[in-house]
């Protein structure tokens, strides 16, 4: 049936309102509507796309969630050149470049405008008529690969816009905040896929998937700093009012970009900026100068390789050298095998360096990394320190080559490489693993037994009385208080957590599982697909991924995935983790123990599907300065909305909320790139206002 035309209207509305909801949220850091609220108007879009496809606007906030994969990007012409910079270290060539603007422009004075040159991947966007057109990459600067899909998952990437000219181009790059790419890191190593060396690579890969759904749940985030086409172009006639024109046009632009004029106020905006920069949320290497007035541009050109009208420089990486005194390993959930380096601590820029990761067996016997080397760590854009390399000329004489598999044997792990792994997993759980394990079972995002934390898990296993999760539902009051420091009523609490933990969902079932490269989201993917984690576990490769049948009906080389997002890797990983005894033993055990093993969870329990979870749920708040109320009001406005208050801003903290003279924890929440909440944004959040 047809939409009625205030159905088309009231679809309308709701596309462009969840879109203005987006930029305050995800550019501005200042939510115009609770969660809770948003969520309710995008269910009411997506409904009506469901039921009228053929209306669906192709700036719908669904395009976020990304489109079918694509076979390979397209080639795509720029239309203005897109140039590049060549990077210097060198301050001197900073005045050189100064110089010769100068001498070219003659008397009139320039003035320049200095950025955070921003460590990410170069892209353009064609705005037309206000929508978002199309994305490129920078190429070989003539013509660059069609990534619009990608881009669009971009929350802070606007889809519309309101008062554009007709044709624009806006260029920047497209980074992972310091934050987003440990995170991303920490689950790849969990999960035993190969970690990326720096923010960089991460966002260049990601933007290479040609499955622009698996796009949409990395966390990529864009800044712009300029444009190409414009028409009409009045309006942008220097940096100053491109950058006020885009912010204008909800585009997040650098937030620090001091004016200068002459040689010494440019050097020390710049000196400014590397103090400056470790509260930025993107990586900055280094500085981009540039000259302000378009028209001041326009008379200096271009060389056949970058204009002439900006210079970048780069702040070189801070090194030290300090020894490594020993490899040792750790062990991830999954049982993968990370070496890490054990140095003699070193201050390097702001922090004291103790240990540092070593990836995988590869990295170490590539760069012949030994235990008692003097290695040279560094700190570029990124936070986290990399040893880059060794000294040979202080290699102690005594030294061996690591020997990755007989270190292994010698601490008793029993582990192997799957060919064509970058690592080494565990065959058998060991004690520490099974602690591990046994708390990624209970965890919220998992089974969710609040009393079942690490101290817990290890009580438990170190008592005997729990080797695998399964174990957990054969436990018994009468057991739980023989252990030391166990109170009857946090046994009771225990098994009430237990015996609630049989109801969840099967996704959540899935998740605590750990199978190796199955976090939240592929859970819920399997289980909406499979329904039953019978179906699942009795699955074959051909369950997962089918060979393409070519426009004659031949059957193609080509494999394609049968669950969006699901692809060989994944699916290997099934395979193999249903295929271990030890695996289908567990999952014997609870279904004995009564755990649900369907989709939707028989009625009666858990964390409940169909109800609706309080709008602050999961989300931990820190509260700093002074606010207009005592503090306990807001903590009690927030635990009632069924949000968590915690002292200290950490990787956890969801958002700050800041009154007056804020202090140290504003500084922290910044460094973290965590949402900064006012009084009045903590008001519209939480709905009162
Ligand atoms: S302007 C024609 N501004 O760094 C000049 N570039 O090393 C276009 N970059 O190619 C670039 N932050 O990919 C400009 N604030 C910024 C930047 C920036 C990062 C990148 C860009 C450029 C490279 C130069």
């Amino acid at each position: 049936m047809n939409p009625t035309t205030k159905e088309l209207v009231r679809y309308a509305w709701l596309a462009a309102e969840i879109n203005r909801h987006d930029i305050a949220y995800y550019t501005l850091a200042r939510p115009t509507i609770s969660d809770f609220d948003y969520d309710q108007l995008y269910r009411e879009l997506r409904d009506f796309e469901e039921h009228h496809p053929a209306h669906r606007l192709p700036d719908s906030p669904t395009a976020r969630v990304g489109a079918p994969p694509l076979a390979e990007f397209r080639q795509v012409a720029h239309r203005q050149r897109m140039e590049s910079l060549d990077n210097t270290y060198n301050p001197a060539e900073v005045g050189a470049f100064l110089a010769r603007v100068q001498k070219t422009l003659g008397d009139q004075p320039v003035s320049y405008l200095i950025e955070p040159k921003v460590d990410g991947v170069a892209v353009s966007i064609r705005y037309e008529h206000g929508a978002l057109a199309l994305g490129l990459t920078r190429g070989d600067g003539t013509q660059g690969d069609d990534i619009t899909e990608n881009l669009k998952t971009i929350r802070q990437l606007p889809l519309t816009l309101a008062g554009a000219p007709e044709v624009l181009e806006v260029r920047g790059e497209v980074y992972m905040t310091h934050r987003a790419f440990a995170k991303l890191n920490r689950e790849r190593e969990e999960q035993g896929a190969e970690s990326f060396a720096n923010a960089r690579n991460a966002t260049a890969g990601t933007l290479k998937l040609l499955d622009s759904r698996a796009v949409a749940r990395r966390p990529l985030a864009i800044v712009l700093y300029g444009v190409g086409e414009v028409s009409p172009g009045h309006g942008f006639d220097s940096q100053t009012a491109t950058l006020a024109r885009l912010a204008a046009l909800g585009f997040p632009v650098p937030e620090w970009h001091p004016q200068a004029a002459g040689p010494a106020a440019v050097l020390a905006a710049i000196n400014a900026l590397d103090h400056q920069r470790q509260h930025f949320t993107y990586p900055t290497d280094g500085a981009v100068v540039k000259v302000d007035d378009f028209a001041a541009r326009a008379t200096l050109g271009s060389t056949a390789k970058a204009p002439r009208w900006a210079v970048a420089y780069k702040f070189a990486p801070v090194r030290a050298a300090t020894c490594l005194h020993a490899i040792t390993f750790q062990i991830g959930r999954t049982g993968v095998i990370t070496p890490v380096a054990e140095l003699e601590p070193v201050y390097l820029s702001g922090t004291t360096v103790r240990r540092a990761t070593l990836h995988n067996a590869d990295e170490i016997t590539r760069k012949d990394i030994r235990e008692g080397d003097t290695v040279i760590i560094e700190k570029a854009g990124e936070i986290i320190p990399q040893v880059i390399g060794v000294i040979q000329e202080y290699r102690p004489p005594t030294t061996e080559p690591f020997d990755f598999a007989a270190r292994l044997a010698e601490l008793g792990l029993d582990a192997a490489r799957a060919p064509g792994e970058a690592v080494w997993r565990l065959r058998q759980p060991t004690r520490e693993q099974q602690i591990r394990a046994l708390t990624h079972f209970a965890a919220k995002p998992c089974l969710d037994i609040a009393s079942l934390g690490p101290a817990m898990a290890e009580t438990l296993v170190t008592a005997g009385l729990v080797t695998t999760p399964g174990d957990l539902f054969t436990l018994k009051h009468e057991q739980l208080i023989l252990l030391e420091n166990l109170a009857d009523k946090s046994a009771d609490h225990l098994l009430a957590g237990i015996a609630a933990a049989r109801h969840r969902e099967l996704w959540r079932l899935l998740h605590a599982l750990g199978i190796p490269n199955v976090g939240a989201q592929t859970a819920r993917d399997l289980a909406k697909h499979f329904g039953t984690l019978d179906t699942l576990a009795n699955a074959t490769y051909e369950n997962y991924l089918q060979k393409k049948i070519g426009k004659q009906g031949q059957t193609l080389k080509a494999e394609e995935s049968v669950i969006p997002g699901i692809g060989a890797t994944v699916a290997q990983s099934l395979l193999t983790w249903f295929n271990t005894p030890a695996h289908r033993a567990l999952l014997e055990q609870l279904r004995a123990a009564g755990v649900n093993f369907t989709v939707p969870p028989p009625a009666g329990g858990g964390t409940g599907t169909g109800q609706r979870p309080p709008p602050l749920a999961g989300k931990t708040f820190v509260i700093t300065g002074i606010l207009t109320q005592p503090r306990l009001h807001f903590e009690a406005r927030i635990h009632a909305l069924g949000g968590e208050v915690r002292a200290t801003v950490g990787q956890k903290t969801t958002y700050l909320l800041a009154g007056v003279d804020p202090g140290s924890k504003l500084k922290k929440a910044v460094q973290l790139g965590i949402p900064i909440l006012d009084e009045a944004a903590f008001e519209r959040l939480t709905g009162a206002a």
